[in-house]
């Protein structure tokens, strides 16, 4: 894994990060070294999905944003993962993010893998599925956008499906925004991220990531039509939801 080192120096202008060839080549690393408890949320998540629809023949999962496949390889890493036939599908804006998530061996006699390349901010039909997953990803998209692309997927989903969201959030009360904030960035630092590395970072996502509150992401789900949802994960300014579609 190529340890990311890309922001000691402001390789992007204000407002102008994006996840393009560089940023893939190191985005393994980032991500663990920049979201808490990375790799622990996608294990709960693989967990509940199993837990919750093993006993299914067939199950349909859309990985919204999903990168390079890290919720995929935590599924198939997972010692009961074989106890249904996995339709996976992975939907990214980015080229590069796809070609590494085809990377992913999949026994084809288990399960299916199919890349999609489209940008969430346009119509996206999905085909009905079980599980949908927003990770780290909603926050990249238009705000303007974001309930009719929840409402499609409330639409998709099959009587008793999942949807997980999981985001950076905002607080509305400011002391605590800056305490949540120092906090982030001290766990960035532990992590060997320099303070002109965080700060690059920063100016690079300004109004490219726009982060909405926890409430305002439970009502989005709550407008789109889910009648559960509940908070399965918190750690300062980041935050995991699930909604079940009853
Ligand atoms: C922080 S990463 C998400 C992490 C990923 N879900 C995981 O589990 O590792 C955000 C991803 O969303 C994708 N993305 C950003 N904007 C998008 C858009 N408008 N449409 C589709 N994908 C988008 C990016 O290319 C990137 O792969």
């Amino acid at each position: 894994m190529l340890r990311d080192t890309l922001f000691d120096q402001p390789v992007f202008e204000q407002g102008k990060f994006c996840f393009n060839k560089d940023v893939v080549a190191v985005f393994d690393d980032m991500v663990c070294r920049s979201v808490p408890f990375y790799h622990d949320v996608l294990s709960i998540m693989v967990d509940i999905v199993i837990d919750s629809f093993g006993s299914k023949d067939t199950i349909t999962i859309y990985d919204l944003g999903c990168s390079t496949g890290n919720f995929l390889k935590c599924l198939l890493s997972h010692k009961h993962h074989n106890s249904f036939f996995i339709n996976y599908r992975g939907v990214d804006s980015s080229v590069e993010m796809l070609k590494q998530l085809s990377l992913i061996s999949f026994d084809s006699s288990r399960g299916s893998l199919q890349s999609i390349h489209h940008d969430l901010n346009h119509d996206f039909k999905f085909h009905s599925m079980q599980v949908c997953l927003f990770n780290l990803v909603l926050q990249f998209i238009n705000p303007d956008k974001r309930l009719a692309l929840l409402r499609q997927c409330y639409r998709a989903l099959s009587k008793g499906g999942f949807c997980f969201v999981i985001e950076k959030i905002v607080c509305d009360n400011h002391d605590l925004q800056s305490l949540f904030t120092s906090q982030y960035h001290r766990f960035k630092e532990k992590n060997g991220y320099s303070k002109d590395a965080i700060k690059h970072k920063d100016r690079s996502l300004h109004d490219v990531l726009v982060p909405f509150s926890l409430d305002e992401n439970k009502q989005l789900l709550i407008d789109s039509g889910f009648k559960v949802v509940h908070p399965f994960f918190q750690w300062f300014n980041f935050s995991g939801l699930l909604a079940i579609k009853e």
